[in-house]
């Protein structure tokens, strides 16, 4: 072959660049379509859903909201990753409450505070009772929401979180 033959005129080489830019750009745009649409597929088989976990056994729980972490492996597809959780969990009378300790304003996370009986949000001074209900005046409009909540053996499992109000 001659050198006059590997040659590339100017038009195909803007030619072959703009395909090439164009098909990275076409892929950049469908692959998130393509995962949007994929995506309760993927999510089928995620541990965790619907699965009741287990927390903390019996014994360890008294009349005050006490948090406990936990965590599970979460499956996405060919991606696995650790999810961390936790819920403040009390005995009232002979029912276990375990409520999110996800602030239902904005997200942050509160703490309990024992003196006065209230979670406390660090983020805009939001406030809930002991029982997870919103209180008045303070920036969340609904209570925590509460984890459903499975006793086997002395040990505490819990399951979907489920929103109240
Ligand atoms: S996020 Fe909790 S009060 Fe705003």
């Amino acid at each position: 072959m001659s050198e006059k033959d590997h040659k590339v005129s100017r038009r195909q080489f803007l030619s072959y660049t703009l395909t090439g830019v164009g098909g990275f750009m076409a892929a950049g745009i469908l692959m998130p379509m393509v995962r949007f649409a994929l995506d309760p597929a993927l999510k089928a088989g995620a541990a965790g859903e619907g699965d009741m976990l287990y927390v903390c056994d019996v014994d360890e729980l008294t009349d005050q909201p006490k948090k406990f972490p936990w965590k599970f492996e979460q499956v996405d597809s060919w991606y696995t990753s650790t999810v961390k959780s936790e819920a403040y969990i009390y005995l009232d009378g002979e029912d276990i409450v375990a409520l999110s300790s996800i602030c239902t304003h904005l997200g942050c996370t509160v703490s309990y505070e024992e003196a006065k009986k209230e979670f406390l949000c660090p983020c805009h001074g939001g406030r809930f009772e002991q029982d997870g209900k919103n209180i008045a005046g303070t920036p969340p409009t609904r209570p925590l929401d509460v984890f459903d909540v499975k006793v086997e053996e002395g040990k505490v499992y819990l399951g979907e979180k489920k929103r109240r109000g």
